[in-house]
């Protein structure tokens, strides 16, 4: 088993699809680390995945909104991650055709939140990093016979979700410019 790079993880979204696999993964594959996941159970989640990981004693969870600034912080500084990565999101664009506000308030408050946050953990931490978990939405749409997206391309967001991923990614990019901290942003 190696050794995981950051020792204290704090993961959102972590019961959700793509967050869950995640904490599967370096659960499974990887040592030294713990791991804090903070999810607000919603219909994407699975209920399985915390019962699945509740056996390793490494793993900790907490029913958190990401968009209540309160009880996020009090949560992040009292694990005081290395990482935090970010997963947790209104994901589904038909719904946020349908109703906007959930999207505004977890994709773009939540993130803000987290950013807010980072600053007073990377004040005591340099070697804190925030990952954000992004969209290729973000580039528009594509036609069936254009060429994929690269990172090089414009951002044009076609929908309430895309936009509101867009939002969160403007608000990572220019707080690692202006307070420093260290960030990734991916796009799958
Ligand atoms: N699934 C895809 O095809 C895909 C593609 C590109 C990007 N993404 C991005 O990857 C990330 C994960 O996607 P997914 O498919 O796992 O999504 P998902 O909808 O399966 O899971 C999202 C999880 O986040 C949680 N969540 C939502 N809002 C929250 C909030 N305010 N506070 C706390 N928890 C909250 C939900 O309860 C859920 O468990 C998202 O940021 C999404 O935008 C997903």
């Amino acid at each position: 088993m190696n050794d995981y790079p950051f020792d204290k993880i704090l993961v959102t979204g972590g019961s959700g699809f793509i967050g869950s696999t995640y904490i599967e993964k370096i659960l499974k594959e990887y040592s030294n680390f713990e791991i804090l996941n903070l999810d607000k159970i919603s219909y994407a989640s699975s209920p399985r995945t915390n019962a699945l990981f509740n056996s390793y004693d490494n793993f900790s969870f907490l029913k958190i909104d990401i968009a209540d600034r309160k009880a996020l912080e009090s949560a992040v500084l009292e694990f005081s991650p290395s990482l935090i990565i970010n997963f947790a999101a209104e994901s589904h664009v038909d719904n946020s055709i349908k109703a906007s506000e959930d999207f505004i308030q977890s994709n773009i408050i939540g993130s803000y939140n987290l950013l807010e946050v980072s600053r007073k953990i990377y004040d005591s931490n340099d070697n804190f990093m925030f990952h954000h978990i992004s969209t290729d939405e973000v580039y528009g749409d594509l036609l069936f016979d254009e060429m994929p997206f690269t990172e090089e391309n414009q951002y044009k967001p076609s929908s309430p979700y895309s936009s509101s991923k867009a939002s969160a990614d403007l608000l990572v990019m220019s707080w690692g410019r202006t307070y420093n901290i260290p960030f990734l942003v991916t796009k799958q």
